[in-house]
């Protein structure tokens, strides 16, 4: 997009990556599969290289169906150098993460991490040679500093956290990182760049599984990375030496999801944010983790960083026992029972994080129920929760 007039969110989702000649006078750019790349004569060919986004090298290298949607995800985040896209979320957390440490490095990951992004650190990063320390998403700037050592290259935040919603004080833990030449990374796949603008606040690495509302229908996998300036050629490389790619086709989907973003977004803010009202005026549910609730930890944070919240929540029974809790979810007729969320559809799953975290036990006083919340009208949803919960014997 040009930068000669300031565009808003809503308008950048629509024009970003959508330059004329990679349109060529369609409305969408249009999806070009390649693996060779025809040049004129060796001497062009050896000028595509190293391989720059705009100029057609090698299908790996993408074409600009893979970086339309680059540069409108860039496009969301001022400040960004540049982002890259991965062929799922989890991919784009691991080349993340590999772009910024060696052997003998440090991590500090917080506690409320995706659970795969633990497993990657407690198994693929652990067998490099990097060790992970874990810390509670509620620790202040300088309880994360207090943790920092002369081997510590990077701290990964979560916000709000997988299954607990924890919102953590991401400027605040980027200044204190940046003062110690510590890299930061999140994963901001919750909020996306349509509600929270990573970079602007001091991320060096902002990652997105767009898998979720990016692609938004469920129909394909795809992750991406947003660089500081910074951090981009390391980014670059690591990608590149690991021979990271997504297919055009997806690219194209995704880029299709992405443009309707903001009002789906704003869609699934209003029924979530109806359907956890209701909730917490039911005699069997306990605390509702929502950032947009004040009784949410870190909900301050939430306030003062955030342009929004989205569907995706958890609130915990009051009493009962993990078993009841899954008998209360298999009941439900409305809400699908599956992993992910962030596509058109509602889901409903168990959320237990005993096994999970080390570094910050919390007790709710019940099983927690994730609940992500689609584009159904929430009055029938509502209906759904309250038969089920009828039954629970709290
Ligand atoms: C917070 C978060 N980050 C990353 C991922 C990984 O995304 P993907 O499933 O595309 O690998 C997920 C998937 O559920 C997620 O919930």
């Amino acid at each position: 997009m040009s930068d000669e007039q300031p565009k808003r969110p809503d308008t950048k989702l629509v024009h970003g990556g959508r330059r004329k000649e990679w349109l060529r006078n369609m409305v969408n750019v249009p999806v070009s599969r390649t693996s060779t790349v025809l040049f004129d004569s060796v001497e062009d060919m050896h000028k595509a290289y190293p391989p720059r986004d705009g100029q057609p090298s090698y299908g790996r290298h993408g074409t600009w169906t893979q970086w339309s949607l680059a540069e409108a995800l860039n496009d969301l985040e001022p400040g960004a150098a540049g982002t890259r896209l991965y062929p799922s979320g989890s991919a784009a957390v691991s080349v993340a993460l590999l772009s910024v440490l060696r052997p003998g490095d440090e991590l500090l990951m917080v506690d409320s991490a995706y659970a795969p992004t633990r497993s990657f650190c407690d198994r693929d990063l652990k067998q490099l040679g990097v060790q992970t320390t874990y810390y509670d998403p509620l620790s202040t700037p300088d309880q994360v500093g207090a943790l920092i050592t002369d081997k510590t290259r990077a701290v990964f935040l979560e916000s709000p956290g997988s299954l607990t919603f924890e919102v953590q004080d991401v400027p605040g833990i980027c200044a204190i990182a940046k003062g110690r030449g510590v890299s930061t990374l999140l994963d901001n796949t919750w909020a996306t760049p349509f509600f929270f603008q990573a970079i602007g606040k001091g991320i060096d690495l902002s990652i997105v599984a767009c898998t979720k509302y990016i692609s938004g229908h469920s129909d394909a996998m795809m992750g991406s990375v947003t660089a500081a300036p910074s951090h981009w050629e390391k980014l670059t490389r690591t990608g590149r030496g690991l021979g990271q790619y997504v297919s055009p086709d997806d690219a194209y989907l995704v880029a299709r999801g992405l443009r309707t973003l903001g009002v789906r977004l704003r869609q699934h803010e209003l029924s979530a944010v109806k359907i956890a009202h209701w909730l917490k005026d039911q005699p069997q549910v306990g605390p509702i983790l929502h950032p947009a609730f004040h009784e949410s930890a870190g909900h301050d944070f939430w306030q003062r960083d955030f342009q929004g919240s989205t569907g995706l929540f958890s609130f915990a029974l009051r009493g009962g026992t993990k078993e009841a809790r899954d008998r209360l979810i298999d009941s439900l007729e409305l809400f699908g029972i599956g992993y992910s969320w962030g596509g058109f559809e509602s889901l409903a799953v168990p959320a237990d994080t005993d096994q999970l975290r080390t570094a910050s036990k919390r007790d709710f006083g019940g099983p927690l129920v994730r609940l992500h919340v689609g584009l159904e009208d929430p009055d029938d949803l509502i209906a759904d929760l309250e038969r089920a919960l009828a039954a629970y014997p709290a």
